[in-house]
């Protein structure tokens, strides 16, 4: 059996790659909002000031904000089925720890969701996709203190009640494993020191399972996920030593699936902390939350795989990095380009967990070229997506994998997270903006729009 009729194709951007509109409204500064952009393939940098002189990105962005009928419109046009965005944090509590929410905040969601009910496109929520009200850094130390998981769970029972009845499908935290590599993203705090990260990762595990558990309460209807990054490690050879090692990195990535789908801290995990010398604080109650919020499916992005061994020599990509492998072909930003490795991924997921599964994200960041004939001719991206598409339907016709659905990453051309560029673009549409920020961000459909919204009428079946 093939894709079924319910199969949610779609597209993925989160608030601050997109909205823009960063002051405006009420809204509230976030950890990204410090985020300047940064050099081809280097990190960005972060800065403890609004600084006269840098550019920031998030800061208008692609003015999502106020742009967003015209690009949901193009959206149904491609015959969206669904729309993974995420709900800003600060534009809902500017503080973080405000008493009442803002309400102006909401009405852009309530606007926006309007707009995807106009044509019948399913909304797919992060509730926390890379920021954290900037005054929570400040005042709390973000997610180190565990104060954040009320201020998190307030914002979620906002959500929760105002768009019950509007929106079923949720997540808690974007890729929460990557806070292993780059603590920034998901706390707006630069640390390397593990001891820390763990406590913070500890916190939003907790507040994510509080969020599942309250979500149940609230509506019987919803479907909470969590959102992982993924991709597989694989031995760099066949000596054992390889295998090992490469079982031991992708139990770093499983350390959280482990414990957001079965509810616990698995045996090895804990040995793991007890050999690295980490030391959980935990309260007395806390097993029991993890016990009790578990997720209904597990959303995931996959970009690429790694290698691991004697030998493997270091590659690049956007939140971790890993091993390169000679079998494969890169990217432009040297992203090793693996669309078996989707079916694999599909395979080490579902067989270990056996709960639905989502890919909420995929794709090739590329540089685009407008051509003379005002449109841009992009089969290298046509031919990413094909390939990965090919592989998850084998996933689900010949290994019976449960996929939900799939919704490659920016389906409209927004900022990088990991550089800050413009320049690197996933869209299908493109939107005439540079890295500097000139631009008229005019959207113009790519060749693959035409072939994306082929490949949705017919359900998958023609690519
Ligand atoms: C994922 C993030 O890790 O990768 C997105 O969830 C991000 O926010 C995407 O944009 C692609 O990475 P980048 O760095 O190319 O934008």
């Amino acid at each position: 059996m093939s894709f079924s009729k319910e199969f949610l194709w779609g597209g993925a951007v989160s608030a601050n790659q997109c909205e823009g509109a960063y002051n405006i409204d009420g809204k509230g500064l976030s950890s990204s909002d410090f985020a300047a952009a940064g050099k081809h393939k280097e990190g960005r940098l972060h800065t403890d000031t609004i600084k006269i002189g840098e550019y920031y990105p998030s800061h208008e962005a692609i003015d999502f904000y106020h742009r967003y009928k015209e690009d949901i419109a193009l959206f149904a046009e491609m015959g969206f089925k669904c729309f993974r965005f995420s709900i800003n944090w600060p534009r809902i509590f500017p503080n973080g720890d405000d008493k009442t929410p803002n309400e102006k905040g909401l009405e852009f969601y309530d606007s926006l969701l309007d707009e995807l009910e106009k044509y019948n496109i399913e909304p797919i929520v992060t509730i926390s996709h890379y920021e954290v009200p900037q005054n929570l850094v400040e005042k709390y130390g973000s997610w180190k203190n565990r104060k954040m998981i009320d201020c998190y769970i307030n914002f979620c029972e906002v959500l929760f009640k105002r768009y019950k009845d509007r929106v079923k499908y949720w997540m808690t935290f974007n890729e929460i494993n990557v806070i292993d590599y780059n603590s920034f993203f998901s706390t707006g705090i630069q640390t390397d020191n593990l001891q820390i990260i763990m406590q913070m990762a500890h916190h939003q595990l907790i507040a994510s399972a509080k969020a599942v558990m309250l979500g149940r309460e609230i509506s019987k209807e919803f479907k909470i996920g969590m959102m992982l990054m993924y991709g597989p490690s694989y031995p760099y050879t066949c000596s054992p030593k390889d295998v090992l090692q490469s079982i031991k990195e992708n139990d770093e990535t499983y350390h959280y699936s482990d414990i957001q789908v079965r509810g616990r801290y698995s045996n090895k995990s804990k040995k793991v902390l007890e050999q690295r010398n980490i030391k959980i604080e935990m309260e007395h109650n806390d097993e029991e939350i993890l016990k009790k919020g578990t997720v209904d499916y597990i959303g995931f992005s996959y970009y690429m795989s790694w290698t691991t061994g004697e030998g493997a020599s270091e590659g690049s990509g956007n939140m971790s990095t890993g091993g390169e492998n000679p079998y494969l072909e890169k990217s432009e930003w040297g992203w090793q380009i693996d669309p078996i490795g989707l079916r694999i991924s599909l395979n080490n997921l579902y067989d270990r967990y056996q709960i639905p599964l989502f890919i909420v994200e995929n794709g090739l960041g590329a540089k685009d070229e407008l051509t003379e004939d005002g449109k841009i001719h992009d089969e290298y991206r046509i031919d990413y997506l094909r390939k990965h598409i090919e592989q998850m339907k084998l996933a689900v016709e010949e290994d019976g994998v449960d996929l939900m659905g799939y919704t490659p990453w920016g389906c409209i051309d927004l900022i990088s997270a990991s550089t800050g560029e413009m320049s690197k673009r996933y869209g299908m549409i493109y939107v005439d903006k540079d890295d500097k920020g000139n631009g008229s961000l005019k959207r113009i459909k790519k060749d693959s729009f035409y072939w994306y919204k082929k490949v949705i009428e017919n359900n998958g079946r023609n690519l």
